[in-house]
């Protein structure tokens, strides 16, 4: 299994539930490192670009609305498969349709406040660290 780096976010729900501790542990105990952190609080413009990819959906201005409405922690993840353990531990999206023992399913209230946010490809992991990090803020260990 290749060694893979992601982007993970720990969205406004979730900080605000200081659930944080609890969204590390899962993913440090299940393999993964937490090689930067970065707690920021989006403007909605700001989450707006992170999601551009989405701008056409219908729940596009509830999302950056929700993205915008506290601060997030966002962290790089590295570890062997690391985007599909993430997706596998983060659960569903909709948190209805989670798996028990997901973060989602643990954590979520809606399919808006969902608790993370997870790269669903390598492709896409790549452009989502570049937007909250440099080269030179991640620290494989
Ligand atoms: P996330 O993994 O951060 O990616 C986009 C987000 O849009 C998603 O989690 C959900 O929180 C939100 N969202 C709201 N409605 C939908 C929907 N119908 N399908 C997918 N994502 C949705």
């Amino acid at each position: 299994m290749p060694v893979e780096r992601t982007l993970s976010i720990i969205k406004p729900d979730a900080v605000a539930k200081n659930v944080i501790g609890d969204i590390i542990r899962r993913f440090e105990e299940n393999g993964l490192s937490v090689i930067a952190t970065n707690m920021t609080h989006l403007s909605a413009v700001e989450a707006g670009r992170f999601y551009e990819v989405h701008a056409e959906r219908p729940f596009y201005g509830d999302l950056c609305e929700f993205m915008s409405s506290g601060p997030v922690l966002a962290m790089v993840l590295e570890g062997k498969n690391a985007i599909t353990l993430n997706r596998q531990l983060m659960g569903a999206t909709n948190p209805q349709e989670a798996e028990s023992g997901t973060i989602r399913a643990d954590h979520a209230d809606s399919i808006d406040a969902n608790a993370v946010h997870g790269s669903d490809s390598a492709e896409n992991a790549a452009i989502e660290i570049a937007f909250f990090f440099s080269g030179l803020d991640l620290h494989s260990h």
